[in-house]
């Protein structure tokens, strides 16, 4: 590649632009390139020399996405790989995505989620969905998110992208499953004595994985399920020894902690109290028996520190419950004067 560039007659020439002819490989297809500047870009050879318009130019600087292709199966902005040095590689644009002429089912799944507006980051979108599709077959949502991160879209937001990849994921798997089942069934029922030209590979699902290789070594499958399974190779990590407490200790050896600092450890049970603080009886005093139901307050109590005198009985009779039981006590709470009707001034509304 170097020597053809070096001596070909179009090197070189005029004062300051070397050129250079060489044959880029897009799509499958040869498409020579004659006397072209070598430093121009790859994106600028695909579209003004190539007639391949799908990558678009949207900054040329590597920012933005919209010129997403796949040299040697790696996903570049096309933008700032030069087109000489993509001579010997195998190119693939947009226009390849789909073999029959009609929209990919990564570009089918980017228009009906939505993720196409103005669509001058499509093209760009729909390579990047390809790519990451083609590396792994079930993106969780963090790994298409880091995969579309190199994809500017001014119109719509991710969430169309991040959908579409969900959609395409499920579609194939489903396709794929299918198909597995399809050559299983088709094998089974094929006469033993009458060997089957497509016999059915056997399923990723029922591969004995005592022969797989352990952690760190665990092979990709096409089929997602396989990783819970693939899981339980991977060797238990050492366990730090649990700590058993000994409950057969004595129970004073387990409770009997020195008391913090500062602390008096409380009293054993039955120790007086200090009568100061709460006046709590020690314990074992003998509490006054409860007077009978109806005997007057002797003394007037303290609440609060304000004296107060209890009422006592005075004989009244409130009420029956028509049985003819009489409940006896306490005076009755005196009645309220009467609402006044509305309008009518209160004393204290002349100060008011
Ligand atoms: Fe290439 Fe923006 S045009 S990254
Ligand atoms: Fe307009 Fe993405 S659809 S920039």
């Amino acid at each position: 590649m170097t020597d053809e560039l070096l001596n070909h007659p179009g090197a070189l020439t005029g004062d300051v632009r070397p050129t250079a002819s060489y044959t880029l490989r897009v799509n499958g297809v040869e498409r020579p390139v004659s006397d072209a500047w070598i430093g121009e870009s790859l994106l600028y050879v695909l579209r003004e020399r190539l007639g391949l318009a799908g990558a678009k130019d949207g900054c040329e600087q590597g920012e933005c996405g919209a010129c997403s292709v796949q040299v040697d199966g790696q996903l570049v902005n096309g933008c700032l790989v030069p087109a000489a040095l993509a001579a010997d590689s195998e190119i693939n644009t947009v226009e390849g995505l789909s073999g029959s002429g009609g929209a990919s089912d990564v570009q089918q799944a980017l228009a009906d989620s939505g993720a196409v507006q103005c669509g001058y980051c499509t093209p760009g979108l729909a390579m990047a969905v390809h790519d990451l599709l083609q590396r792994n077959h079930r993106p969780s949502e963090i790994e298409a998110r880091q995969a579309l991160c190199g994809n500017l879209c001014r119109c719509t937001g991710y969430r169309g992208a991040l959908a579409a990849v969900q959609t395409v994921a499920e579609a194939r798997e489903a396709a794929l499953e299918a198909e597995l089942d399809a050559a299983e069934q088709a094998a089974a029922t094929a006469a033993p004595d009458e060997p089957t030209a497509a016999a059915a590979p056997p399923r990723a699902t029922e591969q004995s994985f005592a022969d797989l290789p352990l952690a760190g070594e665990l092979p990709l499958y096409a089929d997602s399920e396989l990783w819970h399974e693939a899981d339980q190779l991977i060797p238990p990590q050492a366990q730090a020894e649990p700590v058993v407490q000994d409950w057969s200790a004595p129970a004073d050896a387990v409770y009997a902690a020195p008391a913090p600092a500062g602390w008096e450890p409380t009293p054993a049970h039955g120790t007086a109290a200090d009568g100061a603080l709460y006046g709590t009886p020690a314990q074992g005093t003998p509490y006054l028996p409860t007077p009978p139901h109806g005997t007057p307050h002797q003394e007037p109590g303290v609440y609060q520190g304000v004296p107060h005198q209890d009422p006592g009985f005075d004989g009244t009779v409130y009420a029956t419950d028509g049985y003819g039981h009489q409940y006896t006590g306490y005076q009755a709470t005196p009645g309220h004067d009467a609402t006044p009707a509305h309008g009518i001034r209160l004393p204290e509304d002349e100060n008011a």
